[in-house]
This record gives structure tokens, C-alpha cells and sequence, in this order.
């Protein structure tokens, strides 16, 4: 009995002392390198409060800047710091930077989530106000977000590409490959990547490229010998991000409606969002923009200009032949249908974040058009009926008077790269269609 036990607890022991598997080593690089160096010094984190216009410190200080700036806590050890906030090195010793999760670390139901598109972050405010609280009143070099949860992450690849030569080493002055402040991105699920052959809203890039995940890695301070010396650790990272689930919906589902929501779901849009079960198919169907007929901006976003720059670079120079133009960066028709696994999670939907629920993405006419929310993430703020965040629409957009910080908390559609227009396949359906539909969802 006694030898069983002693076996058993061998037999358990084994996988812990084996070598991690890329995932693991992936998961343990994204959350424990700074690939880039400190923006702030750790007393601009504590101060940042003098910047909100309080007399005095909140009490509850760590939580309060949490809400302010729409970060969530670290699920992984992250030196008391948020998820998407780093320990890093710094000009003056250790310092306080950014990294993937920033963006890409999000909360639903009041849990956090690596992988989960962050919709609640204010990172203009945080960028702007934690420079402030390091006493560099200078304003941002370009717009980070106009709205809240979503931000201009194609403004800093054009925006950071624009200062590197071919083999990224410094150029002396910055080129203008097209940098616009409108494309107003909602940040996709990681745990979508393993079905996708192509990435990004346009689908412009093979998904099996490593090297475009190191575009946030173009800090200044980081030289062409920091991208190789990382390179390795980006493709265990590459291997994490497709070893990701999506969290389950929490609530219990109505399986004879769901059921229901399979067959329509099968007719009106499997062919563009694939087949979910046992053996799914996902067909990376780039629809046109004039059948989709979602907002345009982000699709022009990325013009010639910058695709040549792209290419040209250490980021285009991974193996060739992977698109038929034999380019890692191509045009594109229109947008990519993403696969629709723990959408119920992913709220706002659509590329540009202007639809904040699912009843809302399959009927056109009931999408709110000028909105504002709590950005925060709790069962409270979730709206379970319409399946999405809950929000609060708005008779006027808001003054001149009303400082930045509470207008990017309104969601305009009528502003450039913000339309909530398109995608109409849902519009025909009866209510009842729209319902199960709604239902089934729940169950990817
Ligand atoms: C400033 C916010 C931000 C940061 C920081 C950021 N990302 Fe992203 N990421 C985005 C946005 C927004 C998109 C969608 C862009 C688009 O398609 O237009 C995206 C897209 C992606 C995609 C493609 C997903 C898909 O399915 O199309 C991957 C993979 C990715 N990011 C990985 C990373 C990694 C790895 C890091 C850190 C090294 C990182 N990102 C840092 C905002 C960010
Ligand atoms: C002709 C192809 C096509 C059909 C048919 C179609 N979709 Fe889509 N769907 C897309 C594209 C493309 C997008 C991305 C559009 C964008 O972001 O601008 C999208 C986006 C979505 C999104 C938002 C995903 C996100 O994370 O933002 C949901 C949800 C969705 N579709 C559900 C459905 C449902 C349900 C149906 C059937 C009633 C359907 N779609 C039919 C192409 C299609």
C-alpha cells in the first residue's frame, strides 16, 4: 500500500519538474518581461490621484485608480501593480511601464482575464496624467483614444514605424506614413488567434507572423538587437495566445431556445462566423465593405506608405510566400468575420466598439447612437437581456465645457471612424429568430 503511494506521488511529480512546454514558457514571458523600458517613475502611480482634481487621496487608493484609468487586478503576481502596468527598468533605477496586457487584459463579471480585449481603459488619461504626476506637462505626440475602451492602437505601429530604418535602428527624423487619430479600435479576443489565418480587423496580416506581435516592443530606447534578442520569447508567446480558452457564459441558458438559434444561426451565418461544436470550421471570410458596410476609416487606415515601410522592415523579413503577393502586410477587400467563441464575453462589438450588445449587432434600427457607460466590469454593469454592457443613451453629445476625461466617456456615432452602421444580417430575422440566436451565442 504504502509503495502504491509512494508510486502515485511519483507519477503525479513527473509533470511539474518537466521542462514547460512553449505555452507555458509563453505565458510566464508575458507576464513577467518588461519587453520595453519604464514611461514613468513608481511616484507617478502613487500621485497620480493629483491629476483627478480630489483634495485628498481616496481612501481605497489601488481601487480607485483601477476605476479611474479602467485597469483590473493582475491575476498573475505583478508586484501590487494592475494588470497592463509593469515594474520595468528606468532612465533613475526602476520605474513603472506598460505591456501587452494593457490592452489585451480585460474583466467581465469582476474577473480579470488575460486575452480578454481591455473595454474599459482610459489610456489617454493614463498616459497623460501619470507624465503630469512625473512633472512632464508635455501632451501626448499623437491621440491615444478619443473614446474610452477603445484606442488608436494603428496610430503607434504608423506612428512608432515612422522613426525606424529598415533594420529598426533610429532614423534622425520621423517619416509620416499616414498616421490618423479616428480608427478607433476595440481590442480582439487572444483565444480567437488559433482559428485565424489572417489577423487584424482587415485581415491584412498572416496570422502566423510573430514578428508584427513585437510592434508595441518600438520604445525609443529599444534598438534593433532588443527585437532579436526577444524574438524567441515571442514565439512561446505566440504559442500562449493560441493555447487560450474563452471563459464560459455564468448564467444559466435556455437550451430549447439556444437549440432554435443553432438552425437560424446555420442559415444566416455560419457562412461568414463557421461552424462551433465537436468539429468546428471557420471559414477567415474577408467580406467586402460594401456588403458588410461597417465604418470604413480603419480599412484605409493602413495606407501604401506605411505597408511599403512594413515590409521593407526587420517586421517583413520573417519567411516569404505566406500571402500570394508574397507581402506579410496586403490589402484587403473589407473586414475579416471573426469566429464568434465567448462572444457574449467581448462586448462592445464590431471593430470600432459602436455597438455595446448583441440584440444590438442583429438588429441595425434598435443600436443606440450616442451612449455613455460605467466601464466598469461587475454583474451589475452587465447587461444580460440584451447580452453586453449595459448603457445610457445621451439627448446631446457634450459641451465644450465638459472636461476630456467625461467626454471620452461618450461613445458618438456620428463621429469619424465611430458609425455603428452595417452589418444588417440580422434585421430580417423575427424577434423570436433574434432571441435564440442571442441564446445560442451563449453557448460559443
Ligand atoms: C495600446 C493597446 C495595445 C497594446 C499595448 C497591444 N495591443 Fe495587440 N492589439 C490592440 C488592438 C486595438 C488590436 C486590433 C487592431 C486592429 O485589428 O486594427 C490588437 C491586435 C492584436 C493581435 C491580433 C488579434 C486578432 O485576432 O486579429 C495580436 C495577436 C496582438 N494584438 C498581440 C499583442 C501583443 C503580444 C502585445 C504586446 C507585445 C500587444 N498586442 C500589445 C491593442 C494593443
Ligand atoms: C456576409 C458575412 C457575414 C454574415 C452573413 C454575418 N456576419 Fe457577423 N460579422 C461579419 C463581419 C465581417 C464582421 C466584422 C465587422 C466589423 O467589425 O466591422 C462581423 C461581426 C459580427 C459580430 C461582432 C463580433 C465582435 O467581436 O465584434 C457578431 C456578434 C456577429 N457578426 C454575429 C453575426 C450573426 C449572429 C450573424 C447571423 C445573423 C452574422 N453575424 C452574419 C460578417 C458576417
Amino acid at each position: 500500500m504504502r509503495r502504491l503511494a509512494v508510486l502515485t506521488l511519483l507519477v503525479v511529480a513527473v509533470p511539474v519538474t518537466a521542462e514547460p512546454n512553449a505555452a507555458e514558457r509563453g505565458e510566464k514571458a508575458l507576464t513577467t518581461t518588461a519587453f520595453i523600458p519604464a514611461f514613468w517613475t513608481p511616484r507617478a502611480v502613487d500621485s497620480a490621484w493629483k491629476q483627478w482634481g480630489v483634495a485628498a487621496k481616496p481612501a481605497d487608493y489601488d481601487a480607485a485608480l483601477r476605476d479611474r484609468y479602467g485597469l483590473h487586478p493582475a491575476p498573475y503576481p505583478n508586484d501590487g501593480l494592475p494588470m497592463g502596468l509593469r515594474k520595468a527598468r528606468h532612465l533613475f533605477g526602476t520605474g513603472v511601464g506598460a505591456d501587452c496586457m494593457m490592452c489585451h487584459g480585460g474583466s467581465v463579471m469582476g474577473t480579470s482575464y488575460v486575452g480578454l480585449g481591455n473595454a474599459s481603459l482610459d489610456i489617454q488619461g493614463l498616459f497623460e496624467d501619470l507624465a503630469r504626476a512625473d512633472g512632464i506637462a508635455k501632451t501626448l505626440p499623437f491621440t491615444f483614444s478619443q473614446v474610452r475602451g477603445t484606442n488608436e492602437a494603428d496610430g503607434f505601429g504608423v506612428y512608432l514605424l515612422g522613426f525606424r530604418n529598415p533594420d529598426l535602428s533610429m532614423k534622425p527624423s520621423w517619416t509620416n506614413l499616414g498616421l490618423r487619430d479616428d480608427t478607433c479600435a476595440d481590442v480582439p479576443a487572444w483565444w480567437l488567434l488559433k482559428k485565424k489565418r489572417t489577423m487584424y480587423a482587415t485581415g491584412a496580416t498572416d496570422s502566423r507572423s510573430v514578428r508584427s506581435l513585437m510592434q508595441f516592443m518600438m520604445h525609443p530606447l529599444n534598438g534593433p538587437a532588443d527585437f532579436t534578442k526577444h524574438e524567441l520569447a515571442f514565439r512561446d508567446v505566440q504559442a500562449y495566445l493560441l493555447s487560450l480558452t474563452p471563459p464560459k457564459y455564468p448564467f444559466p441558458i435556455d437550451a430549447a431556445k439556444a437549440d432554435a438559434g443553432r438552425a437560424v444561426f446555420a442559415e444566416h451565418c455560419a457562412r461568414c462566423h463557421g461552424t462551433y461544436g465537436a468539429t468546428p470550421t471557420y471559414p477567415n471570410r474577408i467580406v467586402p465593405l460594401a456588403e458588410i458596410g461597417t465604418d470604413p476609416v480603419r480599412h484605409r487606415s493602413v495606407n501604401e506608405a506605411y505597408a511599403a515601410a512594413y515590409t521593407a522592415s526587420w517586421f517583413g523579413k520573417e519567411p516569404a510566400g505566406w500571402f500570394v503577393d508574397g507581402k506579410l502586410l496586403r490589402w484587403t477587400p473589407g473586414y475579416q468575420a471573426p469566429p464568434l467563441d465567448g462572444v457574449w464575453a467581448t462586448a462592445p462589438y464590431l471593430h470600432n466598439g459602436s455597438v455595446p450588445t448583441l440584440a444590438g449587432v442583429l438588429n441595425s434600427k434598435a443600436r443606440p447612437n450616442l451612449f455613455t457607460r460605467s466601464f466598469r466590469t461587475g454583474v451589475d454593469d452587465y447587461d444580460r437581456d440584451q447580452v453586453g454592457w449595459k448603457v445610457t443613451e445621451l439627448a446631446a453629445p457634450p459641451g465644450a465645457d465638459v472636461p476630456p476625461v467625461e467626454r471620452r466617456k461618450v461613445y458618438d456615432t456620428t463621429r469619424s471612424g465611430r458609425s455603428n452602421a452595417g452589418h444588417t444580417f440580422g434585421d430580417d430575422l423575427t424577434d423570436a429568430e433574434r432571441r435564440a440566436v442571442i441564446e445560442y451565442l451563449k453557448t460559443l
